[in-house]
């Protein structure tokens, strides 16, 4: 491909129109939305809206006048399709963290058994939520094993198998009705973080027989820096689920305020406290976007763009590895490559306006956010990297120097 056949590749591109809808800077190539996605341009619109008008006058008849109240079902339905789940099966609430620790522990109680299985090097929220539930609940362990041995690993002690779908690393993407009919067969729950893929790839969490799922906000979603998170239960699973957080929001009638607790119907059973109201205003614009978009353009044109820049940096920087999978089905929407020193060249690649990130120890990581990427800008980012590659320039000593957050 030259420059001008990726100029004819974007001019060609159903989802072209929708790069408009994002704010991105002057001199920056984003590659990032897989960590933290684009500002829509209704956003800041609507949240000043909501702080002056809702918030500002509405005060607190705003739960009601402008269903603050509803936010968590609201969102959660405009969620639902995204992930192929029905309207009654999603809601947003809390982080992804908190709402994992939920799941983990409804799971362990339900089912009545011991173990969480995993892999080892999974996100290490999911993991370290796990070891937490462990540490809390008795007889309870984490058991990690390698990805192509856990469906040999789930056994009569397995409460439920936690995985990432998509991983943040190499990108790889597991066999969801693969290992959720494995899990069920073993009489286990599947509980899956879709943080990698909601808004990247399409799902099918009812179709592919998941039991539970997670996912944040404020990557492909485009819900902005800490937006509220979602937690899906397959619908026949709810009522036998109960959330350890058994907080006011999450009552059959919070406004009754009795002093013992009662579970909410459905999902409702899953909300612990006051909905953040800004936080939840910024998600339902970013994924009223992506409801507008058609999932399967969505996923060929990250194929695409996948393609382009692994063929590229094959070509002009070698010493790159690939690191995630060339099968497009088998991956989600972002390619990794490791060196040595992927710290150094990230940062270089930052001081020359391509926005990528490093992961520790060795994983250079680039977003594919086709709502927002256009095959120019990965051959523009490309062509950064083959001359930052080419002539060294990441070893200037100031790339060296760690960032709180790299
Ligand atoms: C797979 C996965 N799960 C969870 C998280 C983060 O969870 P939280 O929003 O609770 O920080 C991330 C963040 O990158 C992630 O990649």
């Amino acid at each position: 491909m030259t420059l001008d056949d990726a100029r004819a590749a974007d001019a060609a591109d159903p989802l072209r129109g929708f790069r408009e809808r994002f704010v991105l800077p002057d001199g920056v190539i984003y590659l990032d939305g897989n960590s933290l996605g684009a500002l829509p341009a209704v956003t800041a619109a609507r949240v000043a809206r909501t702080v002056a008008d809702e918030w500002g006058r509405g005060l607190i008849r705003s739960w009601n006048d402008a269903d603050w109240l509803g936010a968590p079902q609201r969102i959660g339905a405009l969620i639902a399709p995204l992930l192929g789940a029905a309207e009654d099966e999603v809601i947003v609430a809390d982080s992804t963290s908190a709402n994992l620790f939920k799941l983990l522990a409804a799971a362990i109680r339900a089912t009545g058994r011991s173990t969480i299985l995993t892999e080892p090097g999974n996100f290490p929220t999911d993991l370290h939520v796990a070891q937490g539930v462990a540490a809390l609940l008795p007889g309870v362990s984490v058991r990690a094993a390698p990805a192509d041995e856990l469906a040999a690993a789930l056994d009569g002690d397995t409460a439920v198998l936690l995985l990432s779908h998509v991983h943040y690393r190499s990108g790889a993407r597991h066999d969801m009705a693969a290992l959720s009919a494995a899990a069920r067969a073993a009489g286990a729950l599947s509980l899956w973080d879709v943080s990698h893929s909601v808004g990247a790839v399409p799902l099918d969490l009812v179709r592919d027989g998941a039991d539970l799922a997670v996912g944040c906000g404020y990557k492909f979603l485009n819900g902005g820096p800490g937006a509220p998170a979602f937690l899906f239960v397959r619908r026949a699973l709810q009522p036998t689920l109960a959330s350890p957080i058994t907080g006011w929001m999450g009552h059959k009638r919070p406004f009754a305020f009795e002093d013992d607790y009662a579970a909410g119907e459905g999902m409702t059973r899953f909300l612990a406290g006051t909905p953040p109201i800004l936080g939840m205003a910024a998600l339902e614009e970013g994924v009223r976007i992506l409801r507008e978009v058609d999932m399967a353009a969505v996923a060929a044109k990250s194929a695409a763009l996948f393609d382009l820049f692994a063929a590229r940096v094959a070509a002009l920087a070698p010493e790159l590895r690939l690191v995630s999978p060339t099968q497009a089905r088998a991956r989600g929407s972002h390619i990794a490559f490791a060196h040595p020193h992927a710290h150094e060249i990230v940062q270089a690649l930052i001081a020359d306006g391509v926005i990528g990130d490093f992961r520790a120890p060795d994983v250079l990581r680039f977003g594919l956010t086709p709502l927002y990427l256009g095959h120019e800008d990965v051959w523009r980012a490309t062509d950064i990297l083959g001359r930052i590659m080419a002539g060294g320039s990441w070893r200037d000593p100031r790339f060296a120097v760690r960032a709180r957050v790299t």
